[in-house]
């Protein structure tokens, strides 16, 4: 038998947090289109895995060329956003061949474009600098970087030109109302789509998101929450597309004043049973996270005890007389344990977890069977 850890994505869970989305902003009076945002091979996912599940997306969004080219692969007919734009001048061809939308965000790739055939006109969202400082054009340099935009539009060598921006702290309505009022005036009198709010923004400020052309949510999709924990996704009604699970591989009985695992960094202060998973950190769980981090032994919250190793870690089974050699064990994603349980204890973000989990847990697809 194989090593029993493994990950299952739910397409029902994605398809379901999509509309979650879209009904949410439709409450507050729009139905703009949805990029939803597949980078970094769909926040650990798996691209090809999530596409059933995001089917009802109007478009894809993502930076890296060959996550593009999958997706047209696995057969994706619709728009395609490449939200770094292209990085060498090489890259336009391929923009042209699979009918990639490019971003626009710096003066070099206006340049590059300067020797593109012309053949296929690309469509472009030029982007605004709107105080992140990562991507964009500052707001002073906007009008002139569309203005040179618009002659290569002349020239046929680029398509549609629309206008977006990223928000530095969506969660924040206060800071995303700002942003949009920077957004207008910047891209005021410019004909073209807009597109602004990424996760945060849809679910906290769904009244500026249903004002734009096309939003682009991405780690809520997944059923994690944009949030700094709060609310929580279960809160949000955002259910996990992932769900990382084991088994319990082995059973201790720990004598009080004993250690468990490496450096005994949790010592029993009681006669203890620990139960041993099948999941370290070259899985992609975090060695950070503290004894105490909720971890679900076959449907009931236990907590981890002690450092994580590289292929195992312990909980507890002292109150669980029911568990033992067997049992399961769900990591996150069910079981009242969520990725960002996890994130919280371990000082990082559900984002960082999911797209951490590495290439040796076997992945499914399709509805979760204990
Ligand atoms: C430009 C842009 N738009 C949208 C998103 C989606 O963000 P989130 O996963 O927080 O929804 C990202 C992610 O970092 C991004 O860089």
């Amino acid at each position: 038998m194989s090593r029993p850890i493994a990950a299952h994505i739910d397409p029902d869970a994605l398809a379901h947090n999509l509309d979650a989305v879209r009904s949410t902003v439709a409450a507050a009076g729009g139905s703009p289109r949805i990029w939803a945002v597949i980078k970094a091979n769909a926040y650990g996912h798996g691209i090809e895995r999530v596409l059933p599940g995001l089917h009802r997306a109007d478009g894809l969004a993502m930076l890296d060329l060959d996550e593009a080219i999958r997706c047209r692969e696995a057969g994706w007919v619709g728009p395609i956003l490449m939200l770094e734009g292209f990085f060498e001048t090489a890259d336009i061809a391929w923009y042209e061949r699979y009918h990639l939308t490019g971003v626009l965000h710096h003066d070099d790739q206006l340049r590059m474009l300067r020797d593109a055939s012309g053949r296929h006109p690309i469509d472009v969202f030029l982007k605004l600098n709107s105080g992140m400082n990562r991507l964009g054009f500052a707001p002073g340099r906007y009008r002139m970087a569309y203005d040179r935009a618009q002659e290569l539009q002349r020239r046929g060598v680029l398509g549609t030109i629309g206008h977006m921006s990223h928000f530095a702290s969506g969660d924040n309505a206060e800071r995303v109302a700002a942003v949009v009022a920077l957004f207008d005036r910047a891209t005021e009198d410019m004909p073209g789509p807009r597109s602004l709010c990424n996760s945060a923004a849809c679910l906290g400020s769904p009244r500026q998101a249903a004002r734009t052309d096309w939003l682009r949510p991405g780690i809520c999709l997944y059923g994690a929450t944009p949030f700094e924990y709060q609310p929580s996704a279960a809160e949000l009604g955002l259910r996990p597309a992932m769900r990382l699970s084991s088994t319990i591989i082995a059973e201790q009985q720990v004598q009080a004043g004993g250690g468990v695992g490496y450096g005994a960094a949790f010592v029993a202060d009681r006669p203890m049973r620990i139960g041993i998973v099948a999941c370290g950190y070259a899985d992609g769980y975090p060695r950070q996270a503290p004894s105490g981090t909720p971890v679900a032994v076959a449907g009931r919250r236990s907590r981890l005890l002690g450092r994580v190793s590289m292929d195992m870690l312990a909980v507890d089974l002292t109150a669980m007389p029911q568990a033992g050699v067997g049992s399961p064990v769900t990591l996150w994603g069910g079981d009242g344990v969520s990725v960002d349980d996890v994130a919280q204890a371990a000082g990082t973000i559900g984002y960082e977890l999911l797209t951490r989990l590495t290439s040796r847990v076997p992945v499914s697809v399709g509805a979760w069977e204990a």
